[in-house]
């Protein structure tokens, strides 16, 4: 199989949202602290008829819909996420109602997690099995799901909520350059999840940003040196057109390609001009360490970094300053934001991803776009993720409205033998919700 990558996608998040700008003022934060030091609008979170399950039933089935696939037609399907319904049973067997009712129950895949990886490695598994000789000629199916919710403290308004569909399979619009790729992995304690009674993460946020850039740094690092064994020439910022990255909050983003203008400076890279250079000189004999903590080159880099950054990732943070932090889903929302802006201008163009999730794993790898054929169109594609209209649609929640729902997610969280108030009448048609767990934690979903 040539060219194989993602031929379709679908995203949903949840209508219900706080205005970062009401939370600020409602959590007693300084004014413009969320919108502006975090580069954050709005966060929606899931309300108690809904949760990771429902959104993932509801792109999954939409994404089939309106591309007109044939249910029997998958052949593997692999979710991503990181909020845990179930220690043994996965998401991907709740999805797998939808297929039985076709008569197909021949999918392989299972959940992967490893905080806002997952969805990465699940894509993984997918694109490694169409190359492989096992693929049976069949799509793969990659599903990103996840509800990310914090204590009540600082790290509250980093929250969010989405699920992502990607149909995979040969001859994509949007290909994978498989061979291009840069990986990092540690074992770190910045975000983790060790209290299973709880949905909310344990998190050193200082040290979370600096894990992330650091295997940014190495990622690259390994990537630049992959390029260039392979095509005998050195890579810089240039030869790409685009870069998305994981986006926990838009402050961080900012200072990740920032952090890359950095990098391809200290390596002396043509995509550094002479004005980039005298202004970053000073700061070329720190150590890697002192470059981390160093605000002034915070400054400057971004500074630098300003014009490249408003042409090669601005397009891509719409979704996740409107949506928040999606964790699996939040590197694919971003690209989703690409196609929803520039999709008439990026056949041809090649696209850099950058994937980060706690604990910790990281990778960098590289998309080639085409404009390909109707139905798995880049433009078909915007058109039936309709990222605008489901903005346009959503309903604003006051603060303190939010965090009474919190108040009750947390008590349902891990709990039996409840019904909800099953008021569906804010979601779009279509949209699954949940009625009912019973006495034995079996949950039950309508489709409305
Ligand atoms: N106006 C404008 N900017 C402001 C204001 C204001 N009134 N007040 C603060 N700021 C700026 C700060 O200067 C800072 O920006 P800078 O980093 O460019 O200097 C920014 O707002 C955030 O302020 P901090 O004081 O650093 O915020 P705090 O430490 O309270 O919380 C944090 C931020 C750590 C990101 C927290 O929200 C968190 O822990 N989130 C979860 C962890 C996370 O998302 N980590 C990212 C990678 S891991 C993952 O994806 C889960």
């Amino acid at each position: 199989a040539k060219n194989v990558g993602i031929l379709a996608m679908d995203i949903y998040f949840p209508p219900t949202y706080v205005q970062q700008e009401a939370l600020e003022a409602h959590d007693g934060a300084s004014k413009g602290k969320y919108t502006i030091g975090l580069g954050q609008d709005c966060m929606p979170f899931c309300t108690e008829v809904e949760d990771v399950i429902s959104m993932s039933l509801t792109a999954v089935t939409s994404l089939l819909d309106k591309y007109n696939i044939d249910p029997k037609q998958i052949g593997r399907l692999e979710v991503g996420s990181e909020t845990v319904i179930d220690k043994s049973k996965s998401i991907k067997t709740f999805l797998m109602q939808i297929f039985e009712k076709f008569g197909n129950t021949d999918i392989e895949g299972v959940d992967s997690t490893n905080a806002c990886y997952g969805g990465t490695a699940a894509l993984f598994n997918c694109v490694n099995w169409v190359e492989s000789s096992s693929w049976d000629g069949r799509y793969g199916l990659v599903v990103c799901t996840d509800s990310a919710v914090y204590a009540e403290g600082p790290a509250r308004p980093t929250g969010g909520a989405a699920a992502i569909a990607m149909l995979i399979g040969p001859e994509a619009p949007i290909a994978f350059e498989s061979k291009f790729r840069g990986s990092h992995m540690s074992h770190a304690y910045d975000f983790y999840k060790p209290n299973l009674a709880s949905e909310y993460p344990v998190v050193d946020g200082k040290l979370s940003q600096t894990c992330y850039l650091m295997a940014l740094d190495s990622c690259y690092k390994h990537f630049c040196a992959k390029y260039e064994k392979l095509e005998g020439k050195q890579f810089s910022i240039s030869d790409a057109e685009y870069f998305v990255f994981h986006s926990p909050y838009n402050k961080l983003v900012q200072k990740s390609f920032a952090r890359l203008v950095f990098n391809d400076f200290v390596r002396n890279a043509s995509s550094i001009d002479d004005a980039a250079k005298e202004k970053l000189a000073p700061f070329s004999t720190l150590s890697g360490d002192e470059s981390y903590q160093n605000r002034d080159l915070e400054k400057v880099s971004q500074q630098v970094a300003k014009p490249l950054y408003d042409a090669k990732v601005q397009p891509t943070t719409l979704i996740p300053k409107q949506v928040g932090n999606m964790y699996t889903a939040s590197l694919y929302a971003a690209f989703a934001s690409l196609l929803h802006n520039k999709h008439t201008e990026l056949a041809g163009k090649r696209v850099i991803l950058f994937s980060y999730g706690s604990g910790l794993t990281a990778t960098m790898f590289s998309l080639r776009l085409h404009e390909g054929q109707h139905p798995f169109s880049l433009s078909n594609i915007a058109t039936v993720m309709n990222v605008a209209g489901k903005l346009k649609t959503r309903h604003e929640f006051p603060p303190e409205k939010f965090a009474v729902i919190m108040k009750l997610m947390e008590h349902r969280y891990g709990a039996k033998d409840f019904v909800t108030s099953k008021d569906c009448s804010i979601l779009a048609p279509g949209t699954y919700y949940l009625t009912e767990v019973d006495t034995m934690y079996r949950r039950f979903y309508a489709q409305k």
